[in-house]
């Protein structure tokens, strides 16, 4: 099976944890987009989404569903979003496109965090998809000094500026073995936003093709 048939499986699948009347939080990517041609079959049945970029919210109101601010809805039941890569635990690297550090915010603000990828983003030991770090424009340069220091091979993804105003980092070549203390210590580089580690919080819920793994190991 191809690998957008199996996003769009997943997407599906991600659907039935829509509850009636709720508003959903809703991520960034190709397999997102499945998500939102689906949820707009049942748009009448939600009262809306918190959005987790410009990309999707376009889509979102190009179906007339309501964007709300996350401001405005207080704790979510659900986040629904894609991964670049999944452990056997459910942690994540997120942030391929770019939209890492709003992605972490809806995922710590909801009570469940649906992810849904296609068998490809499985992996024992996550790493090989680069990592992305956000990070303030004026602190690229010392930003990417520490994590050089860390062992990591940092590039900057020119040309790219985050729904946030700011730039991305790509760490190259790291063989993540601890994500928690690894999320932990690049959270307190000074200059850094969010980095696209998901490991304090990993999603609940991983929906593989039509496969459903709900339990973290
Ligand atoms: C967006 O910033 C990412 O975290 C996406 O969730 C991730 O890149 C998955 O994208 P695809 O569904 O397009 O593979």
């Amino acid at each position: 099976m191809s690998r957008d048939a199996q996003k769009k499986l997943a997407a599906e699948k991600a659907l039935e944890f829509v509850e009636e009347g709720s508003v959903v939080g809703v991520g960034t990517g190709s397999t997102v987009a499945f998500f939102i041609d689906g949820l707009a079959r049942m748009k009448g049945r939600i009262e809306g989404a918190v959005s987790s970029s410009e990309q999707s919210t376009r889509q979102l109101q190009q179906h007339g569903i309501p964007v709300f601010d996350l401001n405005a809805v207080g704790p979510l039941k659900l986040y629904v979003d894609g991964a670049d890569e999944c452990d056997p635990w459910n942690r994540l690297i997120k942030g391929g496109g770019a939209a890492l550090t709003r992605e972490k915010i809806i995922a710590a603000a909801s009570d469940k965090f649906v992810c849904i990828i296609d068998a490809a983003k499985q992996v024992e030991l996550l790493g090989q998809f680069p990592l992305p770090v956000e990070v303030v424009p004026m602190a690229r340069s010392l930003v990417a000094r520490r994590i050089v220091e860390m062992d990591g091979q940092p590039v900057w993804r020119e040309g790219v500026v985050t729904d946030n105003g700011n730039w991305i980092l790509d760490v190259h070549h790291w063989r993540i073995q601890d994500p928690v203390s690894l999320e932990a210590k690049l959270n307190q580089i000074t200059g850094v936003v969010a980095c696209g580690l998901f490991a304090a919080r990993p999603a609940d819920v991983v929906i593989i093709g039509d496969t459903i793994r709900a339990i973290r190991g």
